[in-house]
């Protein structure tokens, strides 16, 4: 697998908890997995060890030369792709001034180191590349590297995680990066519209695309959720499909949760109150009525998100005399309002703008329900987190947050309006607060709900398995 991002190594979102646990799984069902990622100089790489010390990637003009680092977790083999002119930076994709200006060589090289490695370190059969960054892989097997017959057997997966991130760049960028210009320059490769797009070239070079959820894999061939590939990927169809993520329930079980001051589960739910106080305290709200509903939001602060609807809301939402806590950083209008919205009234609402993997914990426990307001949404992860701490999911019915909360297990809305959340939230605390019963089964109804890997990783299995009998 070639990726940007695996937990608990290096993490921005959802795509490093699926690289820190689908692999796993894999190994479980009998596959052999190595990850191959870049050695990041903010990446937790405590007790790697470097076992190979010159591969030399070849780019426009000369090479850089990269070491690899290795750790093993859980069975899986993860490799760090070190070359400090490149990853030795504080940042996966960007710092306080941006992105990354040579981000198309950084993932450039990672993606030819990954093809590198199967070249002298680990023959795979399958070459399983996710989202932008990884893209370029599949693009240097079926050109630069066709000519070799050791690799001829390989077939390409590429997992779409967010079609609304495409490393498009200015063509010059083709410049540098090692490959025959006028070969995948073309309306069947990289190019669009007169740019370069790595993630178009991805889907065009691997012999399978996957997105993470069955709804998204149907959304992206629509104009609406398509961002421009939607005609593309229409064409892709026979080979285009969604595999829903999967949660790992060892990080993500309130009976055995080490960041909660006190674990519950479906039988005994009495710890979760102990959460909500400490919640409340944490953020400095109102602790007087621990029956009063308390929302949650563990989110990037993207317009992807919707948060922009909750802010829109706000006074309504305020009125219902609901709390809540939000905890989220990126944009910085969002990051503005939201602290707004939290001093403007201290005793209900709290904002804190940080990443923060334990108070995200204890979010998903003290919180009796989660917003997910997205506009579009690839697969989740908070709302299926949600769901096993009982904390009730209101979601925008797209992607991933469609096909996993259903009306017994949470609330749902349609169109990306502010007024379609509020009424959905409306509806949710009026539940919440006249009908007990009917909440407290919805809780343990999602309790219940099993999203673990295993299925998954089945799916992976056996697409790989019919890829490789093409071989
Ligand atoms: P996305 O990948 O689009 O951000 P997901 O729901 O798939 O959305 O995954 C988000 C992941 O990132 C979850 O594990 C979530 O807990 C985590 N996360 C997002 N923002 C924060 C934050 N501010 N602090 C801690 N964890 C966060
Ligand atoms: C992306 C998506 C999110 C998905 C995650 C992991 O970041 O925005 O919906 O859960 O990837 O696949």
């Amino acid at each position: 697998m070639v990726t940007s991002e695996a937990a608990p190594f290096a993490k921005t979102g959802g795509l490093a908890d699926v690289l820190g646990a689908l692999p796993q799984a894999l190994v479980q069902r009998g596959h052999e997995v190595m990850v191959v990622l870049p050695a990041y100089g903010n990446a937790n790489l405590k007790g790697a060890e470097r076992f190979y010390n010159e591969l030399p990637v070849w780019m426009t003009g000369g090479y850089y030369q990269c070491a690899l680092d290795r750790i093993e977790r859980n069975g899986v083999r993860y490799v760090f792709v070190n070359c400090p002119p490149l990853f030795g930076r504080h940042g996966l994709y960007g710092d306080m001034w941006g992105d990354f200006g040579d981000n198309p060589v950084r993932f450039a090289v990672l993606s030819r180191a990954a093809i590198e490695i199967a070249q002298r370190v680990f023959l795979p059969d399958i070459l399983h590349c996710h989202d932008w960054q990884a893209s370029l892989a599949p693009v240097y097997l079926k050109t630069e590297y066709l000519g070799n017959p050791a690799l001829r057997h390989i077939r390409s997966v590429l997992t779409i995680h967010n079609l609304g991130y495409q490393g498009q760049f200015n063509a010059g960028v083709l410049n540098d990066l090692g490959i025959n210009i006028p070969a995948v320059f073309h309306i069947n490769g990289l190019e669009y519209f007169g740019d370069v797009n790595l993630l178009k070239g991805g889907i065009e070079y691997s012999d399978y695309i996957t997105t993470v959820s069955p709804k998204y894999a149907l959304e992206i061939q629509t104009p609406e959720y398509g961002f421009g590939l939607d005609p593309l990927l229409r064409s892709k169809a026979s080979i285009l499909a969604g595999i829903l993520n999967g949660v790992d329930y060892g990080e993500w079980s309130p009976e055995a949760d080490g960041y909660l001051p006190a674990n519950y589960s479906a039988k005994d739910l009495s710890g979760k109150r102990v959460c909500k106080k400490a919640l409340l305290e944490e953020y400095g709200l109102d602790t007087s009525d621990l029956d009063r509903p308390l929302a949650g939001i563990v989110s990037r602060f993207a317009y992807q998100k919707g948060l922009d609807l909750v802010a829109e809301c706000i006074q309504g939402i305020a009125d219902l005399g609901m709390q809540m806590v939000v905890l989220g950083s990126g944009d910085a209008a969002l990051e503005r309002a939201f602290g707004g919205i939290a001093r403007a009234k201290p005793d209900q609402f709290g904002y804190r703008g940080e990443y923060n993997n334990r108070l995200s914990h204890l979010i998903e426990a003290g919180s009796d329900m989660f917003l997910m307001p997205s506009r579009y949404e690839p697969c989740g992860l908070n709302q299926i987190y949600s769901l096993r701490y009982g904390t009730v999911p209101i979601v925008r019915a797209t992607g991933g947050l469609d096909d996993t909360i259903q009306h017994e297990t949470g609330f749902k809305f349609w169109g990306a309006t502010s007024h379609e959340l509020y009424g959905c939230i409306a509806h949710a605390k009026h539940i919440y607060e006249n009908e007990k019963d009917w909440w407290e089964t919805m809780m343990t109804a999602g309790m219940s709900k099993d999203f673990s890997w295993d299925a998954s990783a089945a799916d992976y299995s056996n697409l790989y398995q019919r890829l490789m009998a093409t071989a």
